[in-house]
């Protein structure tokens, strides 16, 4: 007897609460940088954002399997039916999400590329390869970039887990609980 799954299989679920946790520390972590620019105090500036590093690049490691996972899966319906509106709407904050986990991490790595600076994971000590060669007007583009995008996409998310409470408490259905 095979009896229809009501929630995501436990491995895309594992991914979607792993990555939770990998974004907020990279949030949390970004600002490090700037906060202890002000104070002038470049000790701590450079032993924090490798751990930045680490949590993005945690994101980015996390989007492999995930999307392959995600393919192959027999996603639960909600009961009841969304409208189509509601589904359409959905399906484009999802792959939006999509799209700016990738972008973002890479967008950090390449203007790290750019800068000439290395990406050495701390503790393990590995420098990962550079994806680009150095240049400097590159570096000030994908710099940018990889601030604006990543603030775009905590806006994203203010708005997914907006949607995701929205379901649970006024329309009472069955969103949340598959992925939990
Ligand atoms: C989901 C993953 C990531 C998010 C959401 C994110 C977000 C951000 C944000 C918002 C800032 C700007 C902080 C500020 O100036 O106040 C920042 C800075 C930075 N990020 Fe990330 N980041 C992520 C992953 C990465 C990765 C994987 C790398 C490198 C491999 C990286 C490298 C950097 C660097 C070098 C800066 C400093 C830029 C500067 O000098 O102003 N980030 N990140
Ligand atoms: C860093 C924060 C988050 C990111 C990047 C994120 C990302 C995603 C992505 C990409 C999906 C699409 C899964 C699919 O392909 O079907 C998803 C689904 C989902 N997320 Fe999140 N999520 C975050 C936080 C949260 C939080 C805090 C909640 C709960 C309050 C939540 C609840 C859900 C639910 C219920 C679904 C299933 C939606 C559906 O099947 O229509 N997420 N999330």
């Amino acid at each position: 007897m095979s009896m229809p799954s009501t929630r995501y299989p436990l491995s895309l679920r594992a991914i979607h609460w792993l990555t939770v946790v990998a974004v907020v520390a990279a949030a949390i972590l970004a600002d490090t940088e700037e906060h202890e620019g002000d104070e002038g105090n470049a000790v701590s500036s450079v032993s924090a954002m490798p751990w930045h590093y680490v949590a993005g690049l945690v994101v980015l490691l996390l989007l492999i399997p995930r999307i392959v996972l995600r393919i192959r899966a027999q996603v639960p319906p909600i009961i009841p039916t969304p409208d189509r509106f509601t589904a359409l709407t959905a399906r484009l904050v999802h792959l939006a999400l999509y799209a700016f986990l990738l972008a973002v991490p890479l967008l950090g790595w390449l203007q790290l590329s750019y800068g000439g600076e290395p990406l050495m994971l701390p503790w393990l000590g590995w420098q990962l390869p550079a994806l680009v060669q150095p240049d400097p007007q590159a570096k000030e583009l994908t710099e940018e970039l990889h601030e604006v995008l990543g603030n775009v996409l905590y806006g994203l998310i203010a708005l997914h887990v907006a949607a995701a409470l929205w379901h649970h408490i006024v329309r009472r259905d069955n969103t949340l609980k598959r992925m939990l």
